[in-house]
């Protein structure tokens, strides 16, 4: 069911901080945030953190990212003493790829990069999202043209659930500045000329006036980047 009415007074919040304390209230509700561990996603763990929010947090580790992606977990982890919830592809479906395909199969074709994508990370969403309520993310109007048009608030019909992107309308600024003034810890590759960081094989650093999402699928059209989590309006 739609339930986008009933969050009204809170998408006219503009804090962040505030929207998520808010959303934490509400009675009834089962909500995630789902961390990719990149700097937005690393502002919003603070913040539940901090406040001890009750919001479970969880990455899809795909069995593909970077080295750096998995250190930024660990110092998270080690920084706040709270729980991240790990979810992982299933293991037959990735050997049935990996056996029939190869290792690099994404590269070979859209059809082929959307089917590692379904299995590394479609299908834990899902079962990441099973009986919640409410998924907070940290996409931001400026990653990309498809993302302009969202809504802080919006209703996923493909996954049933209530989507809410707190930091929708932050600027690259905004949010490296509130790294820095919290200490809040950070993937280092961010450090290396790359922005928006996905799975290793399929992210490149970006080069100087290079838009933020074009070190993602780069041997792909723009109008096909995305992985298949957040759903576009076409
Ligand atoms: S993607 O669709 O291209 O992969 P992007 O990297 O821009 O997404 O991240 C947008 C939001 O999707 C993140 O703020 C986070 O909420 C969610 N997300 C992306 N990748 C992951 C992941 N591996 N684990 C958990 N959440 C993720
Ligand atoms: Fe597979 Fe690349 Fe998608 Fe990661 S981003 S799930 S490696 S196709």
């Amino acid at each position: 069911m739609n339930r986008i009415n009933s969050f009204s007074s809170i998408a006219e919040i503009s804090n962040p901080l505030e929207i998520l304390k808010s959303i934490a209230q509400m009675k009834g509700e089962k909500i995630v945030f789902s961390t990719s561990l990149s700097a937005e996603d690393q502002v919003i763990t603070h913040m539940i953190f901090s406040l001890n929010l009750d919001i479970e947090i969880f990455t899809l580790d795909t069995g593909r990212m970077f080295p750096e992606t998995y250190q930024t977990l660990q110092k998270t982890l080690e920084k706040y003493q709270k729980e991240i919830k790990v979810y992982f592809p299933a293991a037959e479906e990735v050997e049935e790829l990996m056996t029939e395909k190869g290792a690099f199969s994404f590269y070979d074709s859209v059809e082929n990069r959307k089917q590692c994508c379904e299995i590394r990370k479609v299908k834990p969403l899902k079962r990441s999202l099973k009986g919640k309520t409410i998924w907070i993310t940290g996409i931001r109007s400026e990653h990309s043209q498809n993302r302009t048009e969202m809504q802080k608030i919006e209703w996923d019909a493909a996954n049933n659930i209530t989507k809410i992107h707190p930091l929708l309308h932050w600027s690259n600024d905004e949010v490296w500045t509130y790294i820095k003034a919290n200490n809040v810890p950070y993937n280092s590759l961010h450090d290396k000329g790359f922005i928006s960081i996905g799975c290793q094989p399929c992210t490149r650093a970006v080069k100087e006036g290079e838009d933020f999402r074009a070190g993602r699928w780069w041997w792909e059209d723009t109008s096909k980047k995305e992985c298949g989590l957040h759903s576009i309006k076409q």
